[in-house]
């Protein structure tokens, strides 16, 4: 039976990078793209998609209970994907109260829409739906030098934004306690790959090079990060939506933990084999550290194998020339998002929706 998705966040990084994988994947699905197109979301990413009828954009914010609710009578939704979200730490540390709008009474909001839109009965919904929130390791804070984030490792955020997703985790499975409304909650390690906004590290650190700007990096550079391939966070959304036990949280990660500064000199180094010679590591500049900057992050991913069969396709070698080389052929796409010119790209196509 052909299958619709509702996915949120959409246009952002890996909201995008989800649509081209399902709609890469599946022939016969539909999905309805519902994005508010904050400065993160871009259109651009789904340019090849413009003209296909499996893909409906919706310009709404999910904190819209109209648009949200118009939305759910208009279309047979059978899955919903919550991507969309206020999703850089930074910004949630200069202004949180916008990460409490969306995160938390977004997800709060579209989970009152689906259970409504979704409900047969006392506790009984319709057959074979399912709400997925789309969570982070953030939620449980940070890790000494030994050990893994586990799926019972206590939630223990420390920045604004780690801690909304947090509320809204926890949000989410309050439904399923008290109404059996059908979850699963993912929480996945940093991604990287193509679409990625250029204020977070890989992006940011590329754009910089290849410009001859200064390299900030944070404190001491050694903070850690379990960086995975988007594709691979795709594919294990996928496979959780298809075979996850309602109601249970899966950790995605792939056991590449890298620190800061070995990132950010690697992408000297690609750029100065493949792009220019004259760049180098003098261009890093250690800058004031994050304001309660988690040290290490990482992902114990041994449920999602056993019980699903996921493992990450992409070792980080790979995925890591496939991105860069993806920036640099794509320098039109980053000119857009850095100058805000990307917005007229909306405008042009989608009138003011
Ligand atoms: P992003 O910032 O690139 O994209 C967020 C998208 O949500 C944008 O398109 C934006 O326009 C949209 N949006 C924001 N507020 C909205 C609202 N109120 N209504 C509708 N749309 C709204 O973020 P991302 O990196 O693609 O992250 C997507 C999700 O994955 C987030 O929930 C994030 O917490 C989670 N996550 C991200 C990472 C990562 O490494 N980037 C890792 C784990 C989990
Ligand atoms: P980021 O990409 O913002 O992701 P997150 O904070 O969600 O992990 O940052 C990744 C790491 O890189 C994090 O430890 C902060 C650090 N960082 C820098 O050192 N310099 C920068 O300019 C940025 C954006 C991040």
């Amino acid at each position: 039976m052909k299958k619709t998705y509702l996915v949120t966040g959409g246009a952002g990084f890996i909201g995008s990078n989800f649509i081209h994988y399902m709609l890469q994947k599946y022939q016969d699905i539909s999905i309805i793209n519902v994005d508010k197109l904050t400065y993160a979301g871009n259109m651009e990413n789904l340019a090849e998609f413009e003209n296909d009828p499996r893909h409906c954009f919706v310009h709404a914010d999910i904190c819209d209970k109209d648009a949200m609710k118009k939305v759910m009578a208009e279309h047979n939704i059978d899955y919903i994907v919550n991507f969309a979200a206020e999703s850089h730490v930074d910004r949630s540390i200069s202004n949180p109260e916008i990460f409490v709008q969306t995160n938390v009474l977004g997800t709060v909001s579209l989970l009152n829409c689906a259970k409504q839109a979704w409900q047969t009965g006392e506790d009984t919904f319709k057959e074979g739906v399912k709400y997925l929130q789309v969570s982070t390791d953030e939620v449980y804070g940070s890790l000494g030098a030994e050990g893994y984030f586990e799926e019972t490792t206590p939630i223990c955020p420390h920045s604004p934004y780690s801690s909304s997703k947090a509320s809204a985790d926890l949000f989410v499975k309050a439904y399923f306690d008290t109404y059996k409304f059908p979850v699963n909650i993912t929480r996945c390690s940093n991604n990287y790959g193509p679409f990625q906004f250029p204020e977070k590290l890989i992006p940011l650190i590329m754009n910089n090079t290849l410009q001859h700007k200064e390299l900030p990096v944070y404190g001491d550079g050694m903070q850690v990060r379990d960086w995975l391939f988007v594709e691979d966070h795709c594919k294990a959304i996928d496979m959780v939506l298809n075979n996850g036990r309602l109601g249970e949280v899966y950790n995605i990660g792939g056991h590449n933990e890298r620190p800061n500064i070995f990132i950010v000199k690697t992408i000297i180094e690609y750029i100065r084999q493949n792009v220019d010679s004259s760049v180098s590591e003098d261009l890093i500049h250690h800058v004031t550290d994050r304001k309660g900057h988690d040290r290490r992050y990482g992902i114990d991913p041994a449920k999602i194998k056993a019980e699903l069969g996921w493992f990450p396709e992409t070792p980080f070698e790979v995925g890591i020339k496939k991105t860069l080389k993806w920036y640099l052929d794509h320098k039109d796409w980053m000119a857009h998002v850095t100058s805000g010119s990307y917005q007229e790209y909306y405008k042009k196509m989608y009138g003011d929706q």
